[in-house]
């Protein structure tokens, strides 16, 4: 009997990339969370979430703005265009997987499977993202920083998440993004960072879904995270933080203390 040897490749359809973030992520509040660890794992000193209008569909929008290393144009192809990219975990001088702490302030990333940003479809269906990096180089045994200059340009990149349906390959879809050399038409001036917009939001905010993002917030603000010098300024157009517990005044509070 005569056999015959085919080969095919994957071909994911477009839609695989929403459902990934529609079935990792718990939430919307979990999917800001994904954001925020980003810019954690990008070595930022502080990360502004903006809700404008959030319980109103029609005009709302999400903006993450960090300060941290921002995105180089290889980054944004070889990683962010890359799903499940593992470049957190580079192959060591054994042969092993080891994860890559963050350039500046040496953090233990909090991200590694390469799909957090992803989380985005569960909170809108159109993202823009602007970043301009800081370019680090490191002595040839990567124990000592040598030059920290941030870019001559920016980057900026739309997605419409509604292109990604399910009658098209993934394949099918360029993504298109600028890169702009004039520093007076940067959104980041004399400094490196990351800008996500999100509009077309799949559902508005409630108070108790702020109210638990802050609490996500302060539990990730754990003392040896403090100790990195990371803020996370979360800011509503209402009245919806107001009277939240700090991290502090839970801690004095607590009926039960443990010293080590
Ligand atoms: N705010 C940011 N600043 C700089 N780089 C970022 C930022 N957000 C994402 N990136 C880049 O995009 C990559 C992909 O992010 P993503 O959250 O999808 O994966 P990850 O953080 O590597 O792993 P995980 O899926 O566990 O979060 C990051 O590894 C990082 O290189
Ligand atoms: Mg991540």
């Amino acid at each position: 009997m005569s056999e015959e040897l085919k080969e095919k490749h994957f071909k994911p359809k477009a839609h695989i990339l929403t459902l990934l973030g529609e079935e990792l992520i718990k939430n919307p509040v979990m999917a800001i969370y994904e954001l925020v660890k980003n810019s954690y794992d990008a070595d930022a000193n502080k990360v502004d979430v903006f809700f404008k209008d959030v319980d109103d569909i029609e005009k709302a929008a999400i903006i993450i703005e960090d300060d941290g290393i921002g995105m180089t144009s290889e980054i944004v192809e070889d990683v962010w265009l890359e799903p499940g990219s593992d470049f957190r975990k580079p192959i060591n001088k054994l042969g092993e997987r080891e994860i890559s702490k963050s350039p500046i302030f040496q953090r233990i990333p909090m991200g590694e499977k390469g799909v957090g940003r992803f989380a985005v479809h569960k909170l809108s269906t159109k993202i823009l993202l602007i970043s301009r990096p800081l370019i680090v180089k490191f002595n040839k045994d990567k124990t000592e920083i040598i030059s920290k200059t941030i870019a001559d340009y920016e980057i900026e990149l739309f997605i419409n998440w509604k292109d990604f349906n399910q009658s098209r390959h993934l394949s099918d879809i360029p993504i298109k993004w600028k890169l702009r050399r004039e520093e007076k038409n940067f959104r980041f001036k004399e400094k490196s960072g990351t800008y996500i917009h999100l509009s077309g939001l799949k559902e508005t905010w409630t108070k108790g879904m702020a109210r638990d993002l802050k609490g996500h917030t302060i539990s990730m603000l754990s003392p040896k995270v403090t100790e990195n010098n990371f803020k996370i300024n979360l800011s509503f157009d209402y009245q919806w933080l107001t009277d939240f517990p700090s991290a502090s005044g839970i801690l004095e509070e607590s009926p039960l203390s443990f010293t080590l």
